[in-house]
């Protein structure tokens, strides 16, 4: 089943008309972030910070300070991709995952293998559970280091909801996916 989503994604991407050209296998693609948006609870979360870089928009900075230690965190994952003719976008991937696992090397999707290795290895040992209370803070993770060649270019939007078990911390994040030998510069 988990073979079979990341399958899916790789099958399916092509298909997006003219969204979706595949760039020559060499070209790595840049990612730009649009918009970053994180919504806490209250209960668990003093306070959060989720912002795209101003002088580097491929790079995020996460920063979360948790009211209560964390036994347990599941996370859910969503992809949407615009399907053409009219680019609204529909869902690709919804996964729900255990977060406690990835510091044993469990991602459960190989989608999820990618941004955990963004994270880098220091914020990356920070996913252990249990952890305890305070802040916890991911600076400049890059996505597009690790993500597949094989990608086509295209806008995105991705739902990332933390719980544990209630829900602690919702972010949407919005980009695009492009050739940079194809665009003048920034
Ligand atoms: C997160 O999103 C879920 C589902 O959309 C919603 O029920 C929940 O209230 C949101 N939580 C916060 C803290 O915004
Ligand atoms: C957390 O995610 C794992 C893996 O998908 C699942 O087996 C487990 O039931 C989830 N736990 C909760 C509390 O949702
Ligand atoms: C994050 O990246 C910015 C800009 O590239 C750099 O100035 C900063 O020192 C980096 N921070 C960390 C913690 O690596």
């Amino acid at each position: 089943m988990v073979k079979f989503h990341w399958l899916f994604l790789i099958v399916f991407l092509p298909y997006h008309g003219k969204a979706a050209k595949i760039s020559p296998a060499k070209s790595r693609l840049s990612l730009q972030w649009k918009t970053f948006d994180c919504a806490s609870n209250p209960l668990h979360v003093s306070r959060h910070k989720c912002i795209i870089l101003d002088n580097d928009k491929s790079l995020i900075t996460v920063e979360v300070d948790y009211l209560q230690a964390i036994t347990q965190l599941n996370a859910t994952f969503k992809l949407f991709l615009p399907r053409p003719p009219f680019k609204e976008f529909h869902k690709i991937i919804d996964l729900n995952v255990d977060v406690c696992q990835f510091s044993k090397g469990l991602y459960g999707h190989k989608f999820i293998g990618v941004i955990v290795k963004s994270l880098g290895k220091k914020a990356s040992s920070q996913l252990k559970c249990p952890r305890p209370k305070g802040l916890y803070s991911y600076p400049n993770i890059s996505i597009a280091d690790n993500l597949p060649g094989f990608l086509p270019t295209t806008d995105f939007k991705v739902e990332i909801s933390f719980l544990s078990p209630d829900c602690m911390l919702n972010t949407s994040l919005s980009g695009m996916l492009y050739d940079p030998a194809k665009t003048r510069g920034k």
